[in-house]
């Protein structure tokens, strides 16, 4: 059997499904990846436009890193990975989405039930009041002479309300993550065998080792598959890998599952 049939055998058999994502599931929407070539990190050093240090020192800087992200994103469309999984959420009886991916094109897609990890490009939060604002266009810093660095209403510095490197993730999201897999009924009793599914898309896992998904899911006997064209440092974890860029492998799977 292929890799494919058993891929489409396994999204069939499944009732609980976990997608664990990250830049690659954006790729073919046109939006870099951080590390692949000509990703983010190779024309930026994080330590410039990705720690608190650096918005501490170079709010500027960082703000017009973010605010290109932002107008790069509004270019952009959702691609057939973002609408599967949007999909999935409603076909399967218990799904969670969790990414890393601060876009909003699995919310473009139509996503609801999902966990944002590393925060929103499209919010930002006031480093006084801490009160976040979703935003419908990029931050306007105004001309390179005179930047207008953006403000809350109650005077604070806004940023992106994003994890930075050195920063804490939410404990909330971990726990929410835990409980979708402490329902999953355990190895050997009734409905285990192949109910739960772990799909590992689109991520390097260079960040937190996958956060710990893949050890959480063998834990719960969970079936663990990869798309990713390229190997990660996940790729020991999985029980099945599919090397082919997400948008083109489950445009043409997932019709072949949902059907
Ligand atoms: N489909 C599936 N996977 C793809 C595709 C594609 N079309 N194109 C690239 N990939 C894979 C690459 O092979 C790589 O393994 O996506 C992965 C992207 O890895 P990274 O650039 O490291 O992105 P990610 O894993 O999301 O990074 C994690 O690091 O920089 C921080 O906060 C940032 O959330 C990010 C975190």
């Amino acid at each position: 059997m292929s890799e494919e049939a058993r891929l489409v055998e396994w999204l069939r058999a499944a009732r609980r499904v976990i997608a664990f994502c990250g830049a690659g599931v954006s790729a073919e929407s046109g939006l870099a990846t951080f590390r692949g070539a000509g990703g983010l990190w190779e024309g930026h050093r994080v330590e410039d436009v990705a720690t608190p240090e650096a918005f501490e020192y170079h709010p500027e800087l960082v703000w017009r890193f973010y605010a290109a992200r932002q107008a790069a994103l509004q270019e952009v469309e959702p691609n057939p990975a973002h609408r599967a999984l949007a999909e999935m959420e409603a076909h399967y009886p218990e799904f969670l989405l969790v990414t890393q991916n601060v876009d909003n094109l699995h919310e473009r897609a139509g996503s609801l039930r999902m966990i944002k990890l590393h925060g929103s490009l499209m919010e930002v939060r006031c480093t006084e009041c801490q009160r976040v604002t979703p935003i419908d266009r990029p931050v306007d810093l105004g001309a390179e002479e005179e930047p207008a660095l953006p403000r809350c209403r109650c005077g604070g510095l806004l940023r992106p309300n994003v994890v930075w490197f050195g920063e804490y993730l939410n404990p909330a999201h971990f726990e929410e993550i835990g409980t979708f897999f402490r329902q999953c009924p355990l190895p050997g009793s009734t409905g285990a065998a192949g109910g739960t599914l772990l799909l590992v898309i689109g991520t390097s896992g260079a960040v937190g080792g996958g956060y710990g998904l893949t050890t959480q899911a063998r834990r719960y006997g969970a079936r663990i598959v990869e798309i990713n064209p390229e190997l990660s440092a996940l790729s020991l974890d999985v029980d099945l890998a599919l090397r082919e860029p997400a948008g083109q492998l489950l445009g043409r799977v997932w019709p072949q599952v949902r059907s």
